[in-house]
């Protein structure tokens, strides 16, 4: 089978050599390969300009949120590593995202709406009064605003986001559960299948596939399913 277009690794795991291992395993089913802060913290550039050399594409998740010299900063680090996608924040602002825009070049920007772990009594812990789905929409209108078309939502948002913003935009949805395995600390979630019809564009899946017992097997059972 090809590689799906739709499905990013999240390589949520400490080590290179495990990272690497997942890489190999699950090369005939996954395009994307997700770095987190866990990762990338451990292993750092070296990780990303492996995985580039072996063709695939690199989504860097560091959820920037700086002021906005320091984040376009990082964003002058970051690019000549060739990565694909890197994330920042929707909340950090417009400055902040105008800022992070400008120092892209080919690095697509993923403005992160609200944490899928986030719920309504979590909001309103950190003073937002409003709905989690009305919140969603205002940062990814800003985010639209400020040339940022990459939104990370969940996969419930994603159709009120598509309805909303058409198709100019392009929706990642971490929060992804096949039917029948553990949700764990993930809130607002949907199966694959759920989610791209929903209109997502890019589904992150981590833990159904790395704390699998069988990789291989876990993604290329997802990846089917998004045929
Ligand atoms: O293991 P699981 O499938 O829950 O992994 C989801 C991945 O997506 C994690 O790497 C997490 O950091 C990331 N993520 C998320 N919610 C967001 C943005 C990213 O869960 N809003």
């Amino acid at each position: 089978m090809k590689p799906s277009p739709h499905l990013a690794l999240a390589l949520d795991v400490s080590s290179a050599k495990h990272a690497l291992q997942l890489v190999e395993q699950t090369a005939d089913s996954v395009a994307v390969y997700k770095i987190g802060m866990q990762l990338f913290y451990a292993e750092g550039p070296a990780l990303v300009r492996q995985i580039k050399a072996a063709g695939r594409q690199v989504f860097l998740d560091l959820k920037l949120h700086d002021i906005p010299n320091t984040v376009a900063s990082a964003l002058r680090s970051v690019a000549p590593l060739g990565v694909d996608y890197l994330t920042l924040h929707a909340s950090g602002g417009p400055a902040m995202m105008q800022a992070a825009a400008a120092a892209a070049g080919p690095v697509r920007l993923l403005a992160v709406t609200v944490l899928t772990s986030m719920e309504q009594n979590q909001l309103a812990a950190v003073g937002l009064q409003c709905s989690t789905e009305k919140q969603v929409l205002r940062l990814a209108r800003l985010a639209q605003k400020s040339a940022i078309s990459g939104l990370v939502c969940s996969p419930l948002e994603a159709a009120m986001l598509r309805r909303e913003l058409g198709d100019s935009a392009f929706l990642v949805c971490p929060g992804i559960r096949p039917s029948g395995s553990d949700k764990a600390d993930q809130k607002r979630i949907a199966t694959p299948q759920q989610a791209l019809a929903n209109g997502a564009n890019l589904l992150v899946v981590g833990r159904p596939i790395h704390q699998s017992d069988d990789p291989r097997q876990a993604a290329r059972r997802i990846a089917e399913e998004l045929l």
